[in-house]
C-alpha cells in the first residue's frame, strides 16, 4: 500500500536540551513584563472581545488583524520602497483574493494585563503566556510604526529587507520574536500513518514535510502544553483518504468521523480544547478535501487555525485566521534537482502551461491558448520527449492556473526554476501573503484577463522581467524544503503564519484561576 518512504531518516533524538531550557526563558522574559497597573483581565475592554460560540471557560478576543486591504495602501506599509514598486500594465488582481496583511487597528495600553494591586497572586499560566505576546506584539507594532526609520537587525543568517516584503523590518521583528518565545504543543495521541505521518514525495508533500518537521522540531515544540501557545492536531487527511476512504465512493464521512473523535480524545484529556474551544489550535492540510474534512467539528472549522493548501475564500478560508500552505510537488530528496534556470535572454518561450483540463479555471486557457501561439504554449499534454521541467526553465514565464482546486504546485516550481510565476485563480490567497509583496515577484492574471495573457506580459519590460526574476530568485528561500528545516525556509515561514494568526487572538478567563 503506501510505499513512500519516511521523509526524514536518521535524526530522532534531539528535542532533549531545548525541553529543559524551554521554561527558563518563558519565565525570565515573562517576569520581566510583570508591571501592576490598571484593570484587571475580567474587565478588559475591548471592542473586539468575540465570546465564541458555545461557550467555553476562556474568552477570545481579536486585537488587531490581518486585514483585507486594498492596493493603493501597499506604499503606506512600504514607505520609502515606493519607486521599486512594478505594477503589472494591465492586469489588477481582483480585490476578491482577499490579500491579507499585518495591520493595527487599535492602539492598545492593554498588551501587558497586569493583576489588580493589592492581590497577592501569582500569574496563572495563561495570562503569563498571554503577557508574553503582548510583549511580542508591542515590539512588532513599533517596529511596523518605524519601517521608514530604522537600522537593520542583527541577525546572523539572513536580514530580510528590500521589495519582496511588504514591510521587511516588521516581518524581521515578527521573525526573531516568534524565535524567541513561539512554542507549540503537539499531542501525541493517535497512530501513524493516519496521525504523525504524511506524504513527503507526492502533490500533497507539504502535509507530511510539516507534519514530520513538526514531530521533529527541537526549538519550537514542548513537552510541556502548559507552555504551549498553539497546539498541534497532527493528523492527516491525504494519509485519511489513502487508508480509509473507500475509493469511488464520494463519502468522506470516515475522514470526518475520525476528525471528529480525535478532537473528543484530546478535549477529554487536556482542558486546552474546551479552554479556547479550538481556538489556540491549528490543524494541516494540502489535500483537496482538507477544507472540507474540517467541517467535522464545527470549532475546528469556525475556530481553529487551518493551514490548508486549498485557500479557496469562496469556501470558508478566512485569511486573518487560517494559513495558505504553499503546495510542492516533491519527487525526489535531491531537492537541487528542483532549482535553478538560465537568465531571460537564454527563455526563448514567452509563456507556458502543461496540464489536465480540469477545474474551473483550465478550461478557460486551454480554449484560448491551447495550440493557438508559439509565444504562449499552452498544452494538455506535452508532447513526447519535452521535459516539462525543461520547458520552464526555456521560458520566461510560467502559466499557474487553478486546477481542481485553488492552489498550484506550479507556483512554487516556477520559483525554484527562475520563470517568473504567473498566478490566474479565484478565491485564492497566496502563500505567504501578509508578509511577502506577491507583484514583486510574479504576475496575477484575473480569469477574465485569460484572453489577454500574451499582452499582458508583452507590456512588461525586458528592465522589469529582470527584476522580477531576480527578486523571484531572492524569494527561493522561503520556499525551500529542508530537512532538517532552516531558519527562514518554508517550515519555519509556515509556522510564522501561524504565530501571526496566535498574536490575532487573546485568550484570558473571565474569572482569575487556574
Ligand atoms: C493610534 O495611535 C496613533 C498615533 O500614536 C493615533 O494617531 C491614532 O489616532 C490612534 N488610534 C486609536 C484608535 O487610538
Ligand atoms: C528616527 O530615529 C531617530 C534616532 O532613533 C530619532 O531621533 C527620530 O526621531 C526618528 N524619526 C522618526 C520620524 O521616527
Ligand atoms: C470538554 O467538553 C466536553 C464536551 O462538553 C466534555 O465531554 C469533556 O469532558 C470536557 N473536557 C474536560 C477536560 O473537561
Ligand atoms: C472555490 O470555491 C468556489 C465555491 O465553492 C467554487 O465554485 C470554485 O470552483 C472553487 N475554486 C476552485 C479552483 O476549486
Amino acid at each position: 500500500m503506501d510505499s513512500s518512504p519516511p521523509c526524514f531518516r536518521g535524526y530522532g533524538t534531539r528535542f532533549v536540551l531545548p525541553c529543559v531550557l524551554v521554561p527558563l526563558v518563558l519565565v525570565s522574559c515573562c517576569s520581566s513584563l510583570l508591571i501592576p497597573t490598571a484593570p484587571p483581565p475580567g474587565s478588559l475592554p475591548s471592542p473586539f472581545s468575540l465570546p465564541l460560540h458555545g461557550g467555553g471557560d476562556a474568552h477570545r478576543e481579536r486585537i488587531w488583524s490581518l486585514r483585507e486591504v486594498s492596493e493603493h495602501r501597499f506604499s503606506l506599509d512600504r514607505s520609502g520602497h515606493t519607486s521599486d514598486v512594478y505594477v503589472p500594465p494591465v492586469a489588477a488582481p481582483s480585490p476578491a483574493q482577499g490579500s491579507a496583511i499585518l495591520l493595527f487597528e487599535h492602539n492598545t495600553t492593554e498588551d501587558l494585563i497586569p493583576l489588580p494591586r493589592g492581590r497577592r497572586k501569582r500569574y496563572t499560566k495563561l495570562q503569563r503566556l498571554e503577557l508574553g505576546l503582548g510583549g511580542a506584539r508591542a515590539a512588532i507594532k513599533k517596529a511596523f510604526r518605524n519601517a521608514g526609520n530604522r537600522t537593520a537587525l542583527p541577525d546572523k543568517d539572513y536580514v530580510p529587507q528590500g521589495p519582496l516584503y511588504r514591510n521587511a523590518y516588521a516581518f524581521h521583528r515578527s521573525y526573531l520574536e516568534m524565535e524567541r518565545l513561539f512554542k507549540v504543543y503537539v499531542y501525541e495521541e493517535g497512530e501513524p500513518p493516519l496521525f504523525h505521518d504524511g506524504p513527503c514525495r507526492s502533490i500533497y508533500s507539504s502535509e507530511g514535510r510539516f507534519i514530520n518537521s513538526m514531530e521533529m522540531d527541537s526549538w519550537y515544540r514542548t513537552r510541556n502544553p502548559d507552555l504551549a501557545h498553539v497546539f498541534f492536531l497532527p493528523f492527516s487527511v491525504a494519509k485519511m483518504v489513502k487508508f480509509i476512504y473507500k475509493p469511488e465512493s464520494f463519502d468522506i464521512s470516515p475522514i470526518k468521523k475520525t476528525i471528529a473523535d480525535y478532537i473528543d480524545v484530546v478535549a477529554e484529556r487536556y482542558p486546552y480544547w474546551n479552554r479556547s474551544l479550538g481556538a489556540d489550535h491549528f490543524m494541516l492540510s494540502c489535500h483537496d478535501w482538507g477544507p472540507h474534512s474540517s467541517k467535522a467539528v464545527p470549532n475546528l472549522y469556525g475556530n481553529s487555525i487551518r493551514v490548508l493548501c486549498n485557500a479557496n475564500t469562496s469556501e470558508g478560508f478566512d485569511p486573518s485566521k487560517d494559513v495558505s500552505l504553499p503546495e510542492i510537488n516533491i519527487k525526489t530528496d535531491v531537492m537541487a534537482d528542483m532549482m535553478g534556470g538560465p537568465s531571460a535572454s537564454h527563455r526563448p518561450i514567452l509563456a507556458f502551461f502543461a496540464g489536465g483540463d480540469h477545474g474551473p479555471v483550465r478550461p478557460l486557457l486551454l480554449e484560448a491558448w491551447k495550440d493557438k501561439d508559439p509565444d504562449v504554449q499552452v498544452h494538455e499534454y506535452l508532447p513526447k520527449g519535452v521535459s516539462y521541467y525543461d520547458t520552464m526553465r526555456k521560458s520566461k514565464y510560467c502559466l499557474c492556473p487553478s486546477g481542481y482546486e485553488v492552489a498550484s504546485p506550479r507556483i512554487v516550481e516556477a520559483i525554484y526554476l527562475g520563470c517568473v510565476p504567473v498566478t490566474i485563480n479565484d478565491h485564492y490567497v497566496l502563500p505567504f501573503n501578509d508578509v511577502l509583496d506577491w507583484k514583486a515577484f510574479s504576475v496575477q492574471v484575473s480569469v477574465e484577463d485569460i484572453p489577454n495573457i500574451k499582452k499582458i506580459l508583452m507590456g512588461i519590460s525586458p528592465t522589469q522581467y529582470i527584476r522580477l526574476q531576480r527578486r523571484g530568485a531572492m524569494v527561493q528561500r522561503h520556499f525551500v524544503v529542508n530537512s532538517p528545516p532552516r531558519r527562514f525556509d518554508v517550515f519555519h515561514m509556515i509556522l510564522h503564519s501561524i504565530w501571526l494568526r496566535r498574536l490575532n487572538i487573546r485568550m484570558h478567563r473571565p474569572q482569575v484561576s487556574d
